[in-house]
């Protein structure tokens, strides 16, 4: 019989703790660091939007968001050390993750390049190149206005990796709005809900253990609690543990929200 925690989500006894970690709990603290501390090949999904390394100002107020409710204190990466930086992680990354398992990296167009060379010196195997299509970007004077994003979707394994085929098209350019929090707290680089539940239904199942080294304003875990999956995430900068911590509490099983191609759950905590 399969046991189940307090959300519903299928547990098993090894799975409560992964090396010095507990499940289910977004830690503080530098991520390449802290990943040595994550027994090999244990991670069934990696969902991650690493920091950008294009000298974001967190207050800068991009896409119309009232910069008092905004957050402070976005960790970011030199230019000069982002490869560096990527390799690191990724070598990580590679190494915890499941031969079943798959990585989604997002990426603006400035670093994709970085990301890119990082993911073939690594040793993954690239399946596909998303595109992430928003609604709005920052306004320009004399280039076009980006509202794109990249998603590297990479596994270990052709052969072996995780693949829930819930579209009959599945279509590699994703058009899903960015999310307005009126009136709440927020922090600068929130990925939608919806766009990240997407990404959970397609490469995990229920009781599956999703990562994300950083984590920002929690997002991953938030929706890998609505799914029934497990998470374990890091971030560096405080304010955000504990505001992705307290996002993650209230959090309801909420499963079978992604009907016919399009989610109706909820999409706004
Ligand atoms: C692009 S944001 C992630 C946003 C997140 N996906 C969300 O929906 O809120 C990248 C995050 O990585 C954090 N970060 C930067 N360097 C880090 C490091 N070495 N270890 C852990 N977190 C780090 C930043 O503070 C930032 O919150």
């Amino acid at each position: 019989m399969k046991m189940t925690d307090d959300n519903g989500r299928i547990i098993t006894k090894e799975r409560k703790k992964i090396g010095k970690f507990q499940i289910d709990e977004i830690y503080c603290g530098d991520a390449v660091k802290l990943m040595k501390d994550i027994p090999s090949e244990i991670v069934d999904l990696i969902v991650t939007d690493p920091p950008f390394a294009i000298d974001f100002k967190a207050k800068r107020n991009n896409y119309n968001r009232t910069q008092e409710r905004v957050i402070e204190g976005y960790n970011e990466v030199p230019r000069e050390k982002y490869y560096e930086f990527t390799l690191n992680w990724m070598k990580e990354a590679y190494r915890i993750l499941k031969k079943t398992g798959s990585m989604y990296v997002f990426s603006g167009w400035t670093n994709l390049k970085d990301i890119l060379n990082a993911l073939d010196e690594v040793g993954f195997i690239t399946i596909n190149h998303l595109i992430w299509k928003y609604q709005f970007g920052v306004f320009t004077r004399r280039k076009y206005v980006t509202s794109h994003y990249h998603i590297l979707f990479v596994v270990k394994d052709e052969k072996k990796y995780k693949f829930n085929k819930i579209e009959h098209y599945p279509e590699d350019v994703w058009i899903i709005n960015r999310e307005y929090w009126t009136g709440k707290i927020k922090t600068p680089t929130k990925l939608p809900l919806a766009l990240v539940k997407k990404i959970l239904l397609f490469s995990s199942d229920e009781g599956d253990l999703v990562f994300d080294p950083f984590i920002g304003s929690g997002t991953v875990a938030v929706a890998a609690k609505m799914l029934g999956r497990h998470y374990l995430g890091f971030e560096i900068v405080p304010e955000y543990c504990k505001f992705a911590r307290e996002r993650t509490k209230n959090v309801q099983l909420n499963l079978f929200r992604y009907k016919n191609g399009r989610d109706c759950g909820e999409n706004n905590v």
